[in-house]
């Protein structure tokens, strides 16, 4: 049982209790132990009337609207970026420390972006504006791998490729690929509904994931820029992506080539990635060892990283796979190791 008396610790409220990071986030809080002295399960008014349960302990879900944060000590906001762009300021307002799951506050000067595993001291004080933000799922894994790169032998540039599963778009995106898929296995030029994804992502791949810029460039796509520089602390490195989702439920995967300012050592490069924290290098057995959504589920608080493949012509570049659970690592458990660094320092 993680609930206690103990008064160190936190009483927590997640906002987005019924969303797939929400149902997540309560997981880990029984997987982890995580302690809290209370909890508060927040939603919209259509969830009202719904109960969870955390620790085995029934909580009703309670309306956003008029929820009281004065009761709270931290609170997840894992409910669409709007919704912290609205009530996330009257949270920290009444008291709370927020850990934002959406990209509302990722790039405000006065919110830490973190990744704990890469810039964890940036949670030794308390953030001028009460909210550390969380940053987006693609972008949490690639950083974790960048950054001893960047270390070791310094980047010149990256570019990526992601191949974003539905879970990204949460328990409706699920929803529509599952009824979709079933739409076109009845009759193949039946491409099922298409309003998460569009066009239909049965049997198909989207080249496309948030909105439009005027750069040409996706709001996904830029974030892996802007957050990865901000996260690394390194304003000028050259990242650039193409996201893309895939007709796969969960796990974001990406292929990233990186090329470095010196030659890369394919061995050392694969004993440093392999010393990460979390972060398991599928190269024991047989150089071509891969990862893939379907098989990093029994694992899914790691990392997974395969293909690793210095240039031949280039020993400069290489190319890395890398596969993640964006519902876990990119959002729910970076966000709790956010709040178990929070606690460990005292910054609560
Ligand atoms: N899925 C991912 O891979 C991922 C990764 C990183 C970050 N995120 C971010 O995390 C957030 C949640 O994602 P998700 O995948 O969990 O989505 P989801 O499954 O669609 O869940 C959305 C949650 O937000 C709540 N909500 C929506 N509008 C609300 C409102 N006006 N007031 C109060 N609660 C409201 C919903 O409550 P009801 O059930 O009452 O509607 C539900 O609990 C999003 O901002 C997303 O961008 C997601």
């Amino acid at each position: 049982m993680t609930l206690v008396t103990d008064p160190t610790a936190p009483r927590i409220a997640l906002v987005g209790a019924t969303g797939l990071v929400g149902n997540t986030l309560i997981q880990l809080i029984e997987e982890r132990g995580f302690r809290y002295r209370d909890v508060h399960l927040v939603a919209s008014a259509r969830s009202v009337g719904r109960e969870l349960t955390v620790d085995g302990r029934p909580y009703p879900v309670q309306n956003l609207e008029g929820f009281d944060f004065s009761q709270v000590d931290l609170a997840f906001f894992s409910a669409g970026a709007s919704v912290s762009a609205k009530y996330a300021p009257h949270a920290v307002a009444q008291g709370a420390l927020v850990i934002d799951n959406t990209s509302h506050f990722r790039m405000d000067p006065d919110s830490p972006l973190v990744v704990p595993q890469v810039n964890a001291h940036e949670l030794d004080r308390r953030p001028v504006s009460g909210v550390i933000a969380n940053p987006n799922c693609s972008t949490i894994p690639l950083v974790r791998l960048l950054q001893p790169v960047e270390a070791r032998w310094g980047i010149r540039q990256a570019v990526v490729s992601t191949y974003q599963a539905a879970s990204g778009r949460g328990h409706s995106g699920v929803a529509e690929l599952r009824e979709a898929t079933a739409a076109s296995l009845a009759d193949p030029a039946d491409p099922g509904p298409a309003e998460e994804f569009t066009p239909s992502l049965s049997f198909n791949v989207v080249p496309f994931i948030d909105r439009l810029l005027e750069s040409g460039f996706t709001f996904e796509e830029q974030k892996m820029l802007q957050e990865s520089r901000k996260i690394l602390g390194l304003p000028h490195l050259d990242v650039t992506t193409t996201c893309v989702r895939v007709p796969v439920v969960n796990s974001h995967s990406e292929a990233a080539w990186i090329e470095c300012h010196n030659p890369v050592d394919r061995a050392e490069l694969v004993a440093l990635l392999a010393a990460l924290p979390e972060v398991t290098v599928h190269d024991q057995d047989t150089p071509g060892a891969f990862p893939t959504p379907r098989t990093v589920a029994d694992r899914p608080d790691h990392v997974h990283v395969g293909r690793v493949r210095v240039a031949e012509h280039n020993p400069r570049g290489f190319w890395l796979w890398l596969v993640a659970d964006n519902i876990r690592i990119g959002a729910a458990l970076n966000a709790i190791q956010i709040a178990e660094a929070l606690l460990e320092r005292g910054t609560l």
